[in-house]
C-alpha cells in the first residue's frame, strides 16, 4: 500500500456514517474545524488520517472520503470501555480539567491505553514515508509520540494538546504521570492551547524528569540528544461557513422564526455545550434562575435556550450531570413558565451548522460559562457570525478564548453574584456598545482562523525538522 508524507493520527476519523439518499450507509464528512484546516495541506502533499471509525469491533479497510485518505483502527468494545470511556474520559479528561470531577485511576484502564496508544503508533509508523511528517491530536494519544518515535526515528512528529494541562500539583496525582510526560515528549513539538498550560508542562518536565528547559523549549538527553518545542498555538474555527451562513437569507429568515416560535421575548439567551461537568451549565442555569425567582427578570422579558449535546453518556459522571440539569431545568421551568412563555428552552440534541447559526443569530447574548476549557470553539463560532456587529459574549476567564477574546464581558462562573451581573449588563448593553466590541471580537476571530493555526503549528515543526 502507499505511503503519505503527511499523517494526522487522532483518537477519531473525520467522518460519520450517515444513510445515504437511497437508503445505503455512507461515510460523510464530520463538520469540526480540524478537517477544514488541514485539508488544503492533506492535499497538497499526499496526506492519510488514522483514526478509530466511531464503533466498537469495526474492522475495515483503508477508505478515501470526500478525498481524505482514511485509515481506520479497530477497537473492542472492551477498549472502549477501558481506554475511551475509561482512562481518556474519566482518569485525564477530570483530572487535565482541575478535577471539577474526581478522576478515577485503574491500573486495567492504563494498561488499555498503553495498548491502543501503541496500535495507533504502528499503525501511523506503517502510513507514513520516508522522513515524513505525522501530527498527533489531543489527550487520548499522549504516548504516541514517543511510541511512533522508536519504530521510525526518521519522521518529524508533532503532537497538539487541545484540552488544558493542569498545574504541577494536580498533575503529580496520575500514578503514570512520568510515562505520560515521556510519552510527549517523543514528539518534536507539543503544542498547547493558552502560554499557561506550555508553563505547566515545562514545570512538570523540570520537577519529575529532572530535565533542562530554556523558554519554550526542554533538552532531552539520549543516544542522539533531541530539543522539544513546547509552547501556546491557539486554535481556531473556520470562519468562512459560517460568515456564509449568517449571510443566507434562508438562515436569517430561520433566526426570525426561532425568535417567533420563542413567544417574542424581550432579549433571548443561548448557551450551547457539549452535556459535559467542565462547561458550567449549572452555574449558569442557577443564576439565572435566580434573576428570575428576585424578579430582576421575568420570562416575558428573556428566555434562555440551552442546546446541551449528548456526549458520553456511558461515563457515570456525564450520565449524573445529565440528571441534575434536567431537574435543575424542570424546577426553574415549573416555578416560572406561563402558557406563552418559557424561561428555559432546554434542548438535549445536537443540530447541523445551519441550524446552530440561525441559533447564533436569534440570539441577544450567548453565556459561556465553563469551570475550564482548553479553547472554547462555541464562542468564536458566535463571534462568526455576528456581521450584523450585534449580541453580546459572556464569556467564562477560565477557558483559552478568554485570553484572545478581551472585548467579551469576562466573568468568574463559581462567583453566581457576579454571573447575575454579566447577564443583566448582557440584557442592558446598548447597541452602540455591541457593535464597539463585536466588531473589535470579530477583527480578531477572522483575522486568526484554523487555517492561521494550523499554517503556524506546521511551520514551527519545519523549523524543528530543518534544525536537525
Ligand atoms: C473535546 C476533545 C476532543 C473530542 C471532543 C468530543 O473537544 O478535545 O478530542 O473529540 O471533545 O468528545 P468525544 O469523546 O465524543 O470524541
Amino acid at each position: 500500500p502507499p505511503t503519505a508524507s503527511f499523517v494526522i493520527v487522532a483518537n477519531r476519523l473525520p467522518v460519520d456514517r450517515v444513510q445515504g439518499p437511497d437508503g445505503e450507509e455512507i461515510w460523510r464528512r464530520s463538520p469540526g474545524g480540524l478537517v477544514a484546516a488541514l485539508e488544503a495541506v492533506m492535499h497538497d502533499v499526499d496526506g492519510a488520517w488514522v483514526g478509530w471509525p466511531g464503533q466498537a469491533d469495526l474492522e475495515l479497510a483503508p477508505f478515501t472520503a470526500d478525498g481524505i485518505r482514511l485509515l481506520p483502527v479497530t477497537l473492542s468494545s472492551r477498549e472502549l470501555q477501558d481506554y475511551y470511556e475509561g482512562f481518556s474520559n474519566d482518569t485525564i479528561w477530570p483530572l487535565y480539567h482541575d478535577v471539577i470531577s474526581p478522576p478515577q485511576y485503574h491500573r486495567e484502564w492504563w494498561e488499555s491505553y498503553v495498548q491502543v496508544n501503541q496500535r495507533f503508533a504502528e499503525r501511523a509508523a506503517r502510513a507514513a514515508s520516508q522522513d515524513g511528517t505525522v501530527w498527533v491530536h489531543d489527550y487520548q494519544l499522549q504516548l504516541v509520540p514517543q511510541l511512533l518515535r522508536e519504530l521510525r526515528p526518521d519522521l518529524t512528529i508533532g503532537y497538539f494538546h487541545h484540552i488544558p494541562f493542569p498545574a504541577h500539583g494536580l498533575y503529580s496525582q496520575l500514578p503514570w504521570r512520568d510515562q505520560v510526560l515521556r510519552g510527549l515528549l517523543g514528539a518534536d513539538v507539543v503544542g498547547f492551547q493558552r502560554g499557561q498550560d506550555a508553563s505547566n508542562f515545562l514545570t512538570a518536565v523540570r520537577r519529575r524528569l529532572h530535565l533542562d528547559t530554556k523558554g519554550t523549549t526542554v533538552s532531552v538527553p539520549g543516544s542522539v540528544p533531541r530539543t522539544v518545542v513546547a509552547r501556546a498555538f491557539p486554535i481556531s474555527i473556520d470562519t468562512t461557513p459560517y460568515v456564509e451562513l449568517a449571510a443566507r437569507p434562508d438562515v436569517r429568515a430561520r433566526a426570525a422564526e426561532i425568535r417567533e416560535g420563542l413567544g417574542h421575548p424581550k432579549k433571548i439567551l443561548l448557551g450551547v455545550d457539549r452535556l459535559d461537568y467542565t462547561k458550567g451549565i449549572g452555574h449558569r442555569i442557577k443564576a439565572f434562575g435566580e434573576l428570575l425567582d428576585q424578579g430582576t427578570l421575568s420570562v416575558e422579558d428573556v428566555t434562555l435556550v440551552q442546546v446541551a449535546s449528548p456526549s458520553r453518556e456511558r461515563v457515570d459522571a456525564y450520565a449524573q450531570l445529565r440528571d441534575e440539569i434536567e431537574l435543575a431545568v424542570a424546577r426553574i421551568n415549573g416555578d416560572h413558565d406561563t402558557v406563552e412563555h418559557t424561561a428555559i428552552r432546554y434542548l438535549h440534541q445536537g443540530y447541523p451548522r445551519e441550524e446552530m447559526v440561525a441559533l447564533y443569530l436569534a440570539a441577544d447574548a450567548m453565556l459561556v460559562t465553563a469551570l475550564r476549557d482548553g479553547m472554547n470553539l462555541v464562542a468564536k463560532e458566535y463571534v462568526a457570525t455576528r456581521g450584523d456587529h450585534r449580541g453580546v459574549l459572556v464569556l467564562s476567564e477560565f477557558t483559552g478564548a478568554a485570553d484572545e477574546l478581551k472585548q467579551a464581558i469576562q466573568v468568574n462562573p463559581h462567583d453566581i453574584e457576579g454571573l447575575k451581573d454579566a447577564i443583566m449588563r448582557a440584557v442592558a448593553m446598548p447597541a452602540s456598545e455591541q457593535s464597539r466590541r463585536m466588531r473589535a471580537l470579530r477583527k480578531r476571530v477572522l483575522e486568526n482562523d484554523v487555517n492561521a493555526w494550523s499554517h503556524e503549528f506546521l511551520v514551527a515543526l519545519d523549523a524543528v525538522r530543518r534544525t536537525r
